[in-house]
This record gives C-alpha cells, structure tokens and sequence, in this order.
C-alpha cells in the first residue's frame, strides 16, 4: 500500500522551482515545514528563493536534459540532506508550434525538456525509492495532455505522454511502497504563459496552483487536476468520439475560421 510521505521521511525535491508554480509550491511547502531542494537552470533565482527561508529550501541548479548532471544532483542532494521521500517533477517550457509553418527544433527543445528530461528525473529517482519501499513521484504534466489543442503539438504531444508515464510508474511502483501521482492543471498565471495568445479561461494564481498540489500531495489520489470546473469539463468533452471532438475545439478555439492571407 502506497502513501503519501511526510516531513520525517526525508526531504522534497522540486525541479523548475525558478519562477512560476515550483516556486510557489517551494514557498509553501517550506513554510509547512518541508525541506526543500529546488532545481532549475537559472542560479540567482534559486539562491533568492533560498534566502527567503534559510535553512529550510536548498538550491540545486540543474539543467534537467544533461541526465548524467540530474543523476548526480540526486545523488549529492541525498548524500548531503537525506533521503529525497517526494519529487515534484515539475521543469517544462511551452512553445507553441504552428502547424503550417512548424520547427523541428521547437518540437525537439520541447520533447528535450518536458519528456527527456522527467525520464532522466524518474531514472535517478524510482531505483532508490524502491529500495526504500517507500517514496513519492508528482509529475507535472497539464489539461493540454488529455487531448488536441491547436498548436500544442510539440507542448501537448509532451504532456499525453507524461500522463502515460505516470500511468505507467503508478502500475508499477506500488508494490514497492512508491506513491506515483500527476498533476494536470488547466491555465496558471505564470512566466510560461506569456507566449500564448489564447483565451485563459478560469486561470487561477501561481499561489493557488501551489494550494492546490501542496493539498493533492497529501491525499492517496493518482491525479491532482484544478481548476476542475475547467479540467472536468475538457475531460467530458474528450470523452466525446475523437471527430467530434476534434470539430468541437476546433470550433471553440476558432480553428475552424479559414487562415488569414
Ligand atoms: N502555466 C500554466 O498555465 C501551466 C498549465 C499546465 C501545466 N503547466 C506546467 O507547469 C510546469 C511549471 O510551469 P510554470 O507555468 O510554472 O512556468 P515557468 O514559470 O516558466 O516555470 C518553468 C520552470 O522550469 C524550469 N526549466 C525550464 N527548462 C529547464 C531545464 N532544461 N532544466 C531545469 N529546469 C528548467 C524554469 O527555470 P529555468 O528557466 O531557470 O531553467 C522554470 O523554473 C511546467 O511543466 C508547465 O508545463 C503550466
């Protein structure tokens, strides 16, 4: 029987906590009593965020798609601080893709970050709990991966397959004590948000997103989704046969509008 771990277990550790919604959830998981090591590319955002809870959050930078360096980092972060009992594996950058004129270095960037570098987190990670029988995995995927949005290709593609991952490892790991969960949330106000043009229906605060994931890490659930008002209702209509609800948010969304010269 898996369950959720708690401060006396070890410490958590958050990837992408530089900006957004792992540094809230790293601020809020602190003031909880968590010891927290927070890793992302950028150095000075981790030491600022660090400052603001001395003691208690660690900074760990890391690029997560160099997999030798991410294993290294769990290695000396366990050595120096304990056991890691929950990973919030949360890095991932969004760029949209337009399909009539896309990149494959967007598409390749993305996969890089959001697919290739969790699998390097997961790598370093599972072998250990397991031995432990005990541990903690949340993998930060979005409402984007339950099915199409017009240009996520690249950013969607990525996270469908962080939900069958999670999927996957939840399988797997529970016989060893290890509590697999995902977090799918629909729009948060955060950096990543900046280069989409779209409508930001029922987006809610960095802050609440943290709320939200600090609550759902505490709870036996596989799957932490807010906003749900949002999050249940995609889901329904990805329930719908795949034409129609392919028609359905290409009508919603306004893809069904011949393009513009
Ligand atoms: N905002 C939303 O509406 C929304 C909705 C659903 C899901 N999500 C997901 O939530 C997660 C956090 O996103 P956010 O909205 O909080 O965006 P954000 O503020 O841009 O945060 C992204 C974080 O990932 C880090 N990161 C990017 N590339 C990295 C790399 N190669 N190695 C290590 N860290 C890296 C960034 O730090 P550095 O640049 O310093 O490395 C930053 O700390 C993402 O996985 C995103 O897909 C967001």
């Amino acid at each position: 029987m898996t369950r959720p771990v708690k401060p006396a277990d070890g410490i958590v550790w958050i990837t992408g906590a530089s900006s957004g919604i792992g540094a809230a959830l790293a601020r809020r998981l602190a003031r909880k009593g968590w010891t927290v090591a927070v890793s992302a590319r950028g150095a000075g955002a981790l030491e600022d965020l660090a400052k603001e809870h001395p003691g208690k959050i660690i900074p760990a930078p890391l690029d997560i798609t160099d997999a030798s360096a991410v294993a290294a980092c769990v290695e000396r972060l366990e050595a120096e601080h304990g056991p890691i009992a929950c990973a919030v594996l949360n890095a991932g950058i969004y760029i949209p893709v337009k399909a009539e004129a896309p990149s494959y270095e967007d598409y390749a960037r993305t996969f890089a970050v959001n697919l290739n570098g969790t699998a390097a987190c997961v790598s370093a990670l599972t072998g250990r709990m397991a031995e432990r029988r005990k541990g903690q995995i949340a993998i930060v995927s979005s409402a984007t991966g339950f099915g199409g949005m017009p240009t996520a290709s690249a950013y969607g593609a990525t996270k469908a397959a962080l939900i069958n991952m999670a999927e996957c490892l939840a399988i797997e790991l529970h016989r060893y004590g290890v509590h697999i969960q995902v977090v799918t949330p629909g729009f948060v106000e955060t950096p990543a948000q900046d280069d989409n043009e779209f409508p930001k229906p029922f987006m809610v605060s960095a802050q609440t997103a943290a709320r939200r994931i600090a609550s759902g890490l505490k709870s036996r659930r596989f799957e932490i989704t807010f906003p749900r008002r949002f999050t249940l209702v995609l889901k329904a209509i990805y329930a719908l046969p795949r034409s129609w609800h392919i028609a359905l948010v290409r009508r919603q969304t306004g893809w069904n509008k011949p393009p513009e010269d």
